[in-house]
C-alpha cells in the first residue's frame, strides 16, 4: 500500500550568497518524510522557467515570501491525499495547478521545492536511498566530476570573462580517485596563483578568482594546475563554461576587451582545443545565437562536448529543437531551469535518445541540500558540475557521492 501525503510545509531559508531561497517539507502518516531545498542561479537563462520575488525594500527584494505560501496553501491542498511515490502525477498535478508554460503563477522555486519534497519522501517511504529510488532496477552509477577551482564571469568580480575554469578527472577507477585527483589540483592551482602573487577571493562556486591578463591565461594555470598535482592532461582535462550570453550585446561576444562575431569566437575555441587538453565547452555561445552553435558543433563537434545550459535551459522543447538544428551534444541539466523531477527526468530522456550526453549541474547560489549527488548517481547521467571541492555549498554534494560509493560500485566517465 503507498502512504498518502498527509501535508506540506515550507520556510524561507537563505543561500550560499545570501539571499533567501525556499525550503519544502513533505510530511506522510502525519511524520516528516521528506526535506528539499531550492537553488537559485546568477548568470540565468533567460528561457529558464519563473524564480518567484517578492520585490519591495526587504532582502533586496528577494524574499520568497508568495512561493512558501503558494506551497502551504495552494500546492498543499492539491497533493494531500495522494500517494507519495507517484512523482509523475504529483509533478503533472502541481503543472496544471500552475497552469502557465514559464511556471509565473505558483513559481518554478515553489513547484520544485514540493516536487524535490515529495521525491526525497517518496524513498523514505520505501526506506531507499534516493538514488536507489530514482535508479530502480537500473541501479546507478558514480559520475565523473567537473571541479570549477577557477572562478571568473558573472561569479566573481574579476575581468576574467570567462565563468568556469573546471578541472575532468576522468582517468581514474572509482569516483573517490577522481575526486581526490581533483581535489590536489585545486591546491596545485592555490600554490601557482600564491607564487604569482595572485591568489585574492574566492568565486561564488569556491574557486579562486583572480584578475588575469587574457582568459586564455586561465587555460594555461588550468595546465599548471593538473601538471603541478603530477597528474598529465591524459587523466585530468579541462571543461569551460564560457556562459557567453553574459557577455554578447548588440549582436556581438564582448571578451578580452574586443567585440567579435560568432565565427570569431568559434576561431578562438578552435585555436585552444588545438592548444589545450579541453574536453567540454558550455554555452560558447548566446542563448539564442543558434547559428554560431550549429557551426562550431559542426566543425568541432566531433573533439568537444558542446553542452547546453542557457540555451537549452533543461527544457524539452528547446532540447528538440537543438537536436534538429544539431546545434550541441550535450545538455547541462539544471532542475530549477524546468520546475519538476519529471520534467527534468523527461528532457533526459530526449537528451539520451539523441545520443547527446547529460551533466546534472548545480546552481551558483546553493544550500546544504543534496539532491543533484543522488539524481546523478540514479539517472547515470555520467557527470556531475556542483563547484571547487571547497565551501560547505559544494563539498556537500561531493560527500553526499562519497557516502553514494560506499554502497555503488560502478563508475564510469564519458570521456
Ligand atoms: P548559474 O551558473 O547558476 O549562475 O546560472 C551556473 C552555470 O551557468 O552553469
Ligand atoms: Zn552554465
Amino acid at each position: 500500500m503507498s502512504k498518502l501525503i498527509t501535508g506540506l510545509d515550507a520556510r524561507q531559508i537563505i543561500d550560499s550568497r545570501g539571499n533567501p531561497t525556499i525550503e519544502v517539507d513533505c510530511y506522510v502518516a502525519g511524520q516528516l518524510a521528506g526535506r528539499a531545498a531550492v537553488p537559485s542561479g546568477a548568470s540565468t537563462g533567460q528561457h529558464e522557467a519563473l524564480e518567484m520575488r517578492d520585490g519591495g525594500t526587504t532582502w533586496m527584494g528577494k524574499g520568497v515570501g508568495k512561493a512558501v505560501s503558494n506551497v502551504v496553501e495552494d500546492i498543499q491542498e492539491a497533493l494531500v491525499g495522494m500517494p507519495v511515490d507517484v512523482q509523475s502525477e504529483l509533478d503533472e498535478v502541481i503543472i496544471e495547478l500552475d497552469g502557465t508554460a514559464n511556471k509565473s503563477n505558483l513559481g518554478a522555486n515553489a513547484m520544485l521545492g514540493a516536487s524535490m519534497a515529495c521525491l526525497h519522501a517518496g524513498a523514505n517511504t520505501h526506506e531507499l536511498p534516493l538514488w536507489r529510488y530514482i535508479g530502480g532496477v537500473a541501479g546507478g552509477c558514480l559520475p565523473v566530476p567537473m571541479l570549477n577551482i577557477l572562478n571568473g564571469g558573472a561569479h566573481a568580480a574579476t575581468n576574467v570573462d570567462v565563468q568556469e575554469f573546471m578541472v575532468i578527472p576522468h582517468g581514474f577507477d572509482t569516483f573517490g580517485e577522481s575526486l581526490r585527483a581533483g581535489v590536489e589540483c585545486y591546491h596545485a592551482l592555490k600554490g601557482e596563483l600564491q607564487r604569482d602573487g595572485l591568489l585574492g577571493g574566492l568565486g561564488d562556486e569556491g574557486g579562486f578568482a583572480p584578475n588575469l591578463p587574457t582568459n586564455e591565461e586561465g587555460l594555461r594555470y588550468m595546465v599548471k594546475a593538473i601538471e603541478g598535482a603530477g597528474y598529465s592532461t591524459e587523466e585530468i582535462g579541462i571543461a569551460l563554461d564560457v556562459a557567453s550570453t553574459e557577455f554578447y550585446r548588440d549582436g556581438k561576444y564582448h571578451i578580452d576587451g574586443k567585440a567579435i562575431s560568432g565565427e570569431e569566437l568559434a576561431d578562438i575555441y578552435s585555436g585552444w582545443l588545438d592548444d589545450f587538453p579541453i574536453l567540454s565547452i558550455e554555452d560558447g555561445f548566446d542563448e539564442d545565437d543558434w547559428t554560431s552553435w550549429a557551426n562550431f558543433t559542426k566543425n568541432d563537434g566531433h573533439r568537444v562536448q558542446c553542452v547546453g545550459d542557457d540555451l537549452f535551459v533543461t527544457q524539452a522543447e528547446r532540447l528538440v529543437m537543438g537536436i534538429e538544428a544539431k546545434a550541441a551534444n550535450a545538455i547541462l541539466v539544471k532542475l530549477n531551469q524546468v520546475g519538476t523531477v519529471t520534467e527534468t527526468l523527461e528532457t533526459m530522456a530526449i537528451a539520451d535518445a539523441a545520443g547527446f550526453n547529460s551533466i546534472i549541474s548545480h546552481r551558483s547560489g546553493e544550500t546544504e541540500d543534496t539532491t543533484i549527488a543522488d539524481l546523478a548517481v540514479g539517472t547515470r547521467a555520467g557527470q556531475i558540475k556542483t563547484g571547487a571541492p571547497a565551501r560547505s555549498d559544494r563539498t556537500a554534494k561531493y560527500n553526499q557521492l562519497l557516502r553514494i560509493a560506499e554502497d555503488c560500485d560502478e563508475f564510469a566517465s564519458p570521456f
